[in-house]
């Protein structure tokens, strides 16, 4: 079951987005039954936050409404992604169920009033969420309508909670098997955290001061793998009755409560939401990580733009509009890096409700508004994409990407409050973008053979396994860029010793880390090839690999920043600062000249991104995109499939779906 079978039903691309009838009365469903034509719309989410309309008492469903949509919709040529509805639970379930509510670090238990207001762990959430899936898997399993399930919605709320407790102990016991090898992986001789007896064991609440790194750590996998559970369960019981792919929309980027490796094996179409925190150009490269993240945790398959805002980027306290076209080039921006269409919350902006301010495809102006035509008009162009559905993007450099590494990053008592994972793996992914290279990214566990590079930024927790499989990729023949205070800690969150990274790596990069020296704040500091860092240094020592530039200033004059190792039949590089965006840029620039990693279509000036899909049968097509606010030239005149005609150049903010034609 794969995103195959869903353009498959559709006939194309899917576009659409959330909608949320029960919002409205019949007017207005008419109304967009109407607008829906004109958009382009085929397929609709259903049902993500209705299960109070769907179950007003336990265990009584109501599905007589639901029934008149889904037909509805159906009989306007609209499939239907059906969500179940448990990111929402009733008022009823709360107070009917009140050990059921989140409980913060800090021992508050939240109430209901908004949304998310359930602890994933407590059984009766977990008994009610399988039975009001499986009911309406029954009901509607094999409706014509219905073209995906979508369970859940961004599942992400953590609990501190006494089942919570329970389940965190358990999954302990799992691990550990005694409690001698968890009071050794957690180093609890440190501070008097000895645990003598499993019950003594807590989620990691608020505390007095810095919490213990591995108890922390091991609490983030907890908690993604009761994600992972209570997905697998409604998707069980949804496959029980219903044959048609399965999926659960997953956060955005800058959210790390799971491991998108192991949900993204469990899903049936990788699906995400993205909403810039960036207006202009950083708005477009977030696209682009998002995209390229969601393609990596498909394995490479297509996948689902589930959610983005026609006119939203939330820019720190700020929701900014989308300039005009931007609605289409982002749309494009994610369809181009594999997305099987582009889908928004959502289709009619509320009128009441938390989000009433938030962006849809109908707002609250109506139809004869900016937005609405630039959905139409984007609608239409989805529509000409139809021959790509099912192509594929390749690329030839990765970036190591894991949750472990994340959470490791987020421990208390780290040396810099700026050390941060998200940041980190922007910024690399940025500059391969900045080069108009297109970039995976991988688990450090995974077969890097098929990549000419691979960048390992903030990569703080390696385990021995990833350390090796780093060694023996450039052993190979691979050429890694390590960034500092990487493979500084194993899986268990325990220091390396003996100097760092791990050992294996060590011996591919050629170098010795002894001492890492955190700059002070405002200090920014020269190296000899004219670059500057700031946040970090590191006293390097080298045991075979050449200083490509050394440090000028302080203690560390004169010593290793950049370092290059000949290793085996590839190249171990090191970076032990954090570079200035335009010096890192230029770093990676000259690694991807390097390995001979250049854009699809040479020549055209920065901030064009150009990304080529590929069908099975060799078939190519390039996606431009002009971000700039000055037109660009095409390398060569080709045939454009949003105009079905010729096209030369592209106007500020333009787009084009090039004719490829084919490689095979
Ligand atoms: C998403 C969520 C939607 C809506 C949207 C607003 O994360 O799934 O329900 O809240 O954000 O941007």
């Amino acid at each position: 079951m794969t995103a195959r079978r869903l353009t498959d039903r559709l006939g194309g691309l899917a576009f659409g987005g959330d909608h949320n009838p029960e919002q409205w009365d019949e007017q207005v469903w008419e109304e967009d039954d109407e607008l829906m034509r004109v958009a382009g719309v085929n397929l609709a989410t259903v049902g993500v936050f209705s299960w109070a309309l769907l179950e007003p008492e336990e265990g009584r469903y109501d599905f007589g409404w639901l029934d008149a949509h889904l037909d509805r919709l159906h009989a306007n040529g609209v499939a239907v992604d059906l969500a179940t509805p448990t990111a929402s639970p009733p008022p009823w379930f709360t107070l009917a169920h009140p050990d059921a509510l989140p409980v913060t670090a800090e021992g508050a238990r939240l109430v209901h009033g908004s949304r998310d207001t359930y602890c994933l762990t407590a059984p009766a959430y977990r008994a009610a969420a399988r039975r009001i899936a499986a009911a309406l898997a029954e009901r509607y399993g094999d409706h014509p309508a219905l073209a995906l399930w979508h369970v859940h919605n961004e599942y992400a709320t953590l609990c501190y909670c006494e089942h919570t407790a329970a389940a965190f102990r358990m999954w302990l016991r799992d691990r550990y098997g005694t409690l001698d090898a968890l009071n050794e992986s957690w180093g609890t001789a440190f501070w008097s955290q000895r645990y003598g007896s499993w019950e003594q064991v807590l989620p990691p609440r608020a505390t007095q001061w810095h919490r213990n790194p591995g108890h922390t750590l091991d609490f983030s996998r907890f908690f993604s793998d009761e994600v992972v559970a209570a997905y697998r369960e409604q998707r069980d019981a949804i496959r029980a009755h219903s044959d048609r792919p399965v999926t659960t929309n997953l956060m955005m980027p800058g959210y790390q409560n799971v491991d998108l490796w192991k949900l993204g094996r469990e899903v049936d179409v990788v699906a995400i939401d993205h909403y810039p925190d960036r207006p202009g150009r950083s708005a477009a490269a977030d696209a682009a990580f998002a995209a390229d993240r969601a393609r990596s945790f498909a394995g490479g398959r297509p996948w689902l733009l589930m959610e983005q805002g026609t006119s939203t980027v939330y820019d720190r306290g700020r929701t900014l509009a989308k300039e005009p076209g931007e609605i289409l080039r982002h749309s494009l921006a994610h369809i181009a890096r594999g997305s099987e269409g582009a889908l928004f919350f959502q289709w009619r902006q509320s009128k009441a409700g938390a989000e009433q301010w938030h962006s849809a495809m109908v707002p609250h102006a109506g139809p004869d508004s900016r937005v609405f035509r630039e959905v139409a008009a984007t609608g239409a162009a989805v529509a000409r994409l139809a021959a790509l559905a099912g192509s594929v993007v390749t690329a030839e450099v990765a970036v190591l990407h894991d949750s472990d590494a994340w959470w490791g990053l987020s421990s208390d008592g780290l040396p810099s409050s700026e050390l941060d994972y998200h940041s980190a793996l922007r910024n690399a992914h940025r500059a391969v973008w900045d080069a108009g290279v297109v970039a995976d990214f991988a688990h450090p566990e995974a077969d890097l053979g098929r990549y000419r590079l691979v960048l390992a930024p903030a990569l703080y927790l390696l385990s021995d396994a990833g350390a090796e499989n780093l060694r023996r990729y450039v052993a190979d023949g691979g050429t890694v860029l390590v960034q500092h205070f990487s493979g500084v800690v194993d899986d268990r969150a325990q220091a390396r010793l003996g100097g760092y990274p791990a050992a294996p790596l060590r011996e591919a990069l050629g170098i010795r880390v002894e001492e890492y020296r955190p700059l002070r704040h405002g200090e920014r500091i020269t190296l000899s090839d004219g670059s500057h860092g700031t946040v970090w240094s590191e006293s390097v020592r080298p045991q075979g690999a050449e200083t490509v530039a050394a440090y000028t200033d302080g203690m560390l004059a004169g010593s290793p920043a950049i370092t290059r190792h000949d290793f085996g039949a590839g190249h171990g590089w090191y970076l032990s600062t954090r570079l200035d965006d335009a010096d890192y840029t230029a770093l990676v620039a000259r690694l991807l000249d390097t390995v001979g990693v250049g854009p699809v279509l040479p020549g055209l000036p920065p901030g064009t991104e150009a990304v080529t899909r590929v069908a099975a049968d060799g078939r190519r097509w390039h996606f431009v995109l002009n971000h700039r606010t000055e037109p660009v030239q095409l390398p060569t005149p080709a045939h454009d499939l949003l105009t079905d005609g010729p096209v030369a150049g592209l106007p500020p903010g333009g787009c084009a779906v090039l004719n490829g034609g084919t490689s095979l």
